[in-house]
């Protein structure tokens, strides 16, 4: 006779992502109430990891820290001085980074009600993230992101990873943080190849959720351009206040087959690859992004008039959109195979079905199970036609 016992729970989770300055100076009590906020007793302990490429600029932050710690936040104890771990794209496919990370928590006795700080840009957030989330089967982590992608995008979120058997983001889990806090300090330091790239994950959010964002967009690319400090703080709200209302009101931990948030990122994470992560994600974003808005076009779903915009709004702000990957390199007028197969390591990534997100208009975004590669062919094509400023479409 079989028998069955029904299991049945649910888990909420609740985080701040919170908009300050100067994070660590000691008139700022955010991050000191935040670490008091739950745990008040004696053990707990706080690791802080700074990305270097950031540090470089910052280097007032071991001092500031330690400071803060002993002026801030009494109850807690700050095991020593930062750990310090490279910055970009290198930092997620190294394991022996993520061995370093585990060897702090162990030896500097972090446990479950202890804390993580991890204070950089995505990529470092993501390693971090990843490590935090196996060691005891989930450390605290409060993310304090530092680049314009991971303040409105990657830091607000709840996955982690890093790169293994050569694929973007193989292993990783899912791991609401503690808190996230976003410190417009450290956007001023960033070079503008990294100040730009965050962009386009605004562009992608404004093209699948919300044409207004998107018409602001285009209205600001000069202030952009010209690095305004409010406008791109204002760019930065909104587009994380969209990722975080879809992630909470959807399918957070990605069930389904659906990743609507990843428009554009099909090829995007393909071409990382390809180009040995020569490209930022951000850059390969963009280019992901004018690749499936031309695919859209030229099975109709958009306009020509709605793709012009999008390809302007993306050449407007700097982004090269062609990339030699893209093209076969026996047949320019063909879509590069290897690039190809990065649709099916989507899908895989998934589980499930195929499902691509493609545009039916500006701000509104519709998924399909089906690509045809003629269109790809056409697709390419177009972009290449377009950014030789011959402007076809
Ligand atoms: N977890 C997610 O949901 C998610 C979502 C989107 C993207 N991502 C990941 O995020 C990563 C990209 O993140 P990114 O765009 O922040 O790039 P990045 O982390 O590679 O950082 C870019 C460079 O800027 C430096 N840097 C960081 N902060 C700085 C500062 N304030 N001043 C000067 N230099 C600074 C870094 O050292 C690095 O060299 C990718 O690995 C991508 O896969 C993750
Ligand atoms: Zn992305």
């Amino acid at each position: 006779m079989n028998k069955i016992i029904q299991q049945n729970f649910k888990v909420e989770f609740n985080y701040n992502i919170s908009f300050t300055e100067g994070v660590f100076d000691v008139n700022n009590p955010l991050l000191s109430n935040l670490l008091t906020s739950k745990n008040k007793n004696s053990t707990t302990r706080a690791v802080v990891i700074l990305d270097k490429g950031m540090f470089y600029y910052h280097s007032y932050l071991i001092e500031q820290i330690q400071t803060y710690f002993k002026k801030c936040c009494l109850k807690i104890q700050l095991m020593g001085e930062p750990l310090m771990v490279e910055g970009g794209e290198g930092v997620k496919n190294k394991w022996s980074v993520v061995e370093n990370v585990l060897d702090l928590v162990n030896k500097k006795k972090i446990d479950r009600h202890s804390f993580v700080i991890a204070v950089g840009g995505g990529a470092v957030l993501d390693m971090v993230g990843f490590a935090s989330a196996i060691a005891h089967r989930g450390i605290q982590i409060i993310r304090i992101p530092t680049t314009v992608l991971s303040q409105n995008d990657s830091g607000v979120g709840v996955k982690n990873s890093i790169n293994y058997f050569d694929k973007k983001n193989f292993l990783g889990t899912f791991q609401p943080p503690f808190a996230v806090i976003n410190d417009q300090t450290f956007l001023t330091t960033l070079s503008d190849r990294h100040w730009r790239s965050g962009i386009s994950e605004a562009i992608k959010v404004a093209l699948i959720k919300d044409s207004l964002f998107f018409n602001w967009i285009e209205d600001h690319i000069t202030l952009l351009n010209n690095r305004d400090p409010e406008t791109m703080n204002n760019l930065i709200f909104k587009c994380a206040q969209l990722h975080t209302a879809h992630i909470g009101g959807g399918d957070p931990f990605e069930k389904g087959s659906s990743r609507p948030l990843d428009f554009g990122h099909w090829a995007a994470h393909k071409l990382e690859y390809l180009t040995n992560y020569e490209l930022t994600h951000g850059e390969a974003v963009a280019i992901g992004i004018a690749l499936d808005s031309c695919y859209s076009y030229c099975i109709g779903y958009l306009s020509e008039n709605e793709l012009k915009r999008i390809l302007h709004c993306f050449n407007n702000l700097g982004f090269e959109l062609s990339c030699p990957l893209l093209l076969d390199p026996l047949d320019i007028n063909r879509i590069n195979q290897k690039l190809i197969t990065g649709l099916e390591e989507f899908r895989e990534h998934l589980g499930g079905v195929l499902t691509i997100m493609l545009l039916r208009g500006i701000g509104q975004g519709e998924e399909i199970h089906e690509i045809e590669k003629s269109k790809l062919d056409q697709s390419i094509v177009l972009i290449a036609s377009f950014q030789n400023k011959k402007l076809t479409v």
